[in-house]
């Protein structure tokens, strides 16, 4: 179960300050579950876990199992922000850290990977040298089936898919809206298995929808489990409290950025694996909030490395920031470090010890350092990484991030920033329908 301690932010505030932002966010709770505040037609996420249809889950489980049947052992995720960063969190997450180097000898899931979240033409030249090599199947997905960065990749991937399989529409899956955009019209046209991205739920909200759900069942993780430990979440946060623990990460967040001027939260995980657990929630509270002037800018480090390269910034740099630590109290696997007669590297005091008991040292040792270099933190913790617990952390996020939007006083569930840049690239790659735009830019490019 996802806990949640915020003692290390205490001293930082005012126990009377700390009161008035916990009414705060009590009533953005009761806005959040009455569903009368603004974007109130994005909150389709709030009971996914405990109502995801199982018909849903069984035809991911029937890709999967087809795919395997066929032999595939490359499956291209195509898709960006909420379109992907859910499902590679999951993957990265459950993954053996060195499961591309293994042999491949008894593999019985085939690798994912990930493509249409960027412009680089390397990178789509880089992965086609890999599909050729593969037996391959593609995952499209964008909930406006108009995002150019996923369409670019998918005409690639396509064109290949098409050019070298008989079963082509077999090996490709569209997740995209109900009724309408370039995705779901193709998808009409091609006769691809599609699935839908519901209209009440965002992107960076749909990791518990087949947009996160087939890639991690396609990759052989149990995603069953991961509704589990989501639903228990629902159920955990659904009591208005001052000891929800979503109450207490929303009032404690604001209540550091409001009175102490912190204007960064930074993410701390202590397992490389969970590096992608601070890209999802970057995105999720950064389109989030990030409005209307206002917003804490979330950044994310992976210690220990990080300690060696950002440690020094936190530890003195600017005081604008606070951490939220994610916290693994168990690990999955088992490394102690042995006694050694010469003990030229002097770690004999370490013998007998765990690795892990140096990195819980290390975190321990970092937070007191950090608190006292003028650092509030939070500590996020779980028993182990698995899906089950993966499910509840992201819940936890969705829930306590609808929360502390609203004690912030936006919306957090649009993004009219994304589109700046996407009219102005439009408009730069000559799209029908940018001319005028096209010429003002191009005029002050050259200017
Ligand atoms: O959270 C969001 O809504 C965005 O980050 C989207 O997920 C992202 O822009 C991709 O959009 P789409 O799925 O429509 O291609």
């Amino acid at each position: 179960m996802v806990k949640i301690d915020i003692e290390g932010s205490s001293s930082f505030v005012k126990a009377a300050r700390y009161k008035d932002f916990e009414a705060k966010a009590l009533d953005a709770f009761d806005t959040l579950v009455a569903g009368n505040g603004a974007g109130n037609d994005f909150l389709g996420w709030k009971h996914l876990p405990s109502q995801t249809p199982e018909d849903m889950i069984l035809e991911c489980e029937s890709i999967r199992d087809e795919w395997n049947k066929k032999g595939i052992n490359l499956v291209v995720v195509i898709g960006i922000g909420g379109s992907y960063l859910g499902a590679r969190c999951a993957i990265e997450a459950l993954s053996h850290n060195f499961a591309k180097q293994l042999s491949s000898a008894g593999k019985s899931a085939p690798e994912v990977v990930f493509a249409g979240n960027n412009l680089s033409e390397e990178y789509l030249a880089e992965l086609m040298d890999l599909v050729v090599e593969r037996n391959v199947a593609c995952i499209v997905i964008s909930k406006s089936g108009t995002t150019t960065e996923p369409a670019v990749a998918f005409r690639i991937v396509k064109k290949y898919i098409d050019e070298h399989y008989e079963d082509n529409s077999d090996r490709i899956v569209a997740i995209t809206d109900a009724r309408k955009g370039a995705l779901k019209v193709l998808s009409a046209e091609q006769g691809y298995r599609t699935f839908v991205v519901p209209d009440d739920v965002g992107g960076r909200f749909s990791v518990l929808t087949p947009v996160g759900l087939l890639p991690i069942i396609v990759a052989g993780f149990d995603a069953r489990e991961m509704l589990k430990g989501a639903a228990e979440m629902e159920k955990a946060l659904s009591e208005k409290s001052s000891d929800n623990p979503a109450i207490r990460y929303a009032a404690m967040r604001n209540l550091l950025y409001s009175d102490c001027g912190k204007r960064v939260e930074v993410m701390v995980t202590y397992n490389p694996k969970l590096q992608y657990l601070g890209e999802w929630w970057k995105q999720l509270y950064g389109e989030s909030e990030g409005k209307d002037g206002k917003g804490i800018f979330p950044a994310s480090v992976t210690n220990t490395a990080d300690l060696h390269s950002m440690g020094q910034y936190i530890q003195e740099g600017e005081r604008i920031l606070f951490e939220t630590v994610i916290n693994v109290r168990h690990s999955n696997r088992s490394v102690t470090i042995e006694k050694d007669e010469q003990n030229l590297d002097q770690l004999n005091y370490l013998a007998g010890k765990h690795v892990e008991h140096c990195g819980a040292m290390a975190r321990l040792g970092t937070k007191l350092a950090h608190i006292d270099g003028g650092v509030p933190q939070m500590e996020v913790s779980i028993e182990k990484i698995d899906a089950f617990n993966l499910g509840g952390l992201f819940y936890f996020f969705e829930f306590a991030c609808g929360i502390s939007a609203c004690t912030l006083g936006v919306n957090p569930f649009n993004q009219p920033g994304v589109e700046a840049y996407k009219k102005n690239m439009f408009a730069l790659l000559g799209k029908p329908g940018y001319e005028e735009l096209s010429a003002t830019l191009k005029a002050r490019l050259n200017g």
